[in-house]
């Protein structure tokens, strides 16, 4: 039996035995001792990582740990077996977490010259790069003793008679903020629309001169990260 003991920065070491070919991360599990493994030991997701301070124990360089990380001692636990008495740090989980989200501002010169290389590959395929968002004017008459349509309706029939698109959907967020908007913006305002051929959806409605941006946001949900970005 060989002793193996884990630490932490801050916490109480755990000591424990194991025969020689045990799996590291095995180990931890049996003894309570949390090692981050998305991927449950597959060495798919790299993120078991344990570095080695004292001992010794069999464990193969993988593409997740670079020479650099393997000579300062980084192993990834779910590949490492027991060989001798071993001593190894394991990263607080939850520090782990914070440290690893990471923010990159993707508006440089060098990354937009990659998005256009991209957009350019993409198009040569013959795939269209668009969406059916956009932000049109709509000037509405004002309504008097004799006018007195509903704002809904009214906004509604300007974007028909402007577009001819027969119909017009919007949300209850957006209806209930039209008699504000309208009456501030004396009845001409930017309206953010989805349209196909048949109908529109209005996202939302903003007086005449406030400044409209229409972001996007894309999601990656993975097993192991999840990235967004957000344009
Ligand atoms: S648990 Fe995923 S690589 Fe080890």
């Amino acid at each position: 039996m060989f002793k193996v003991t884990f630490k932490f920065e801050g916490a109480e070491d755990v000591i424990t035995y194991a025969q020689e070919g045990e799996n590291l991360l095995e180990i931890a599990r049996k003894s309570n001792v949390a090692i981050d493994a998305p991927c449950s030991g597959n060495a798919s997701c790299g993120k078991c990582r344990v570095k080695l301070i004292g001992g010794e124990i069999e464990s193969p360089k993988t593409r997740h740990i670079t020479d650099e990380e393997y000579a300062e001692g980084w192993r990834l636990a779910c590949v490492s077996k027991v060989t001798g008495d071993v001593e190894v740090q394991v990263p607080d989980i939850a520090s782990a977490y914070r440290s690893r989200m990471k923010v990159a501002d993707l508006s440089s010169k060098e990354e937009i010259a990659i998005f256009e290389k991209a957009k350019s590959d993409v198009e040569s395929a013959g795939i269209s790069l668009t969406n059916s968002l956009d932000v049109i004017n709509v000037k509405m008459n004002v309504p008097t003793l004799d006018d007195t349509m509903p704002d809904n309706e009214r906004l509604v029939r300007a974007i028909k008679k402007q577009t001819g698109i027969k119909k017009v959907r919007m949300p209850y967020s957006v209806l209930r903020k039209i008699s504000y908007v309208f009456r501030e913006s004396n009845f001409e305002v930017q309206c953010v629309i989805r349209s196909t051929e048949n109908d529109i959806f209005i996202y939302d409605v903003y007086k005449k001169d406030e400044k409209v941006v229409i972001g996007g946001l894309a999601i990656d949900i993975g097993t192991t990260t999840v990235s967004a970005l957000l344009i």
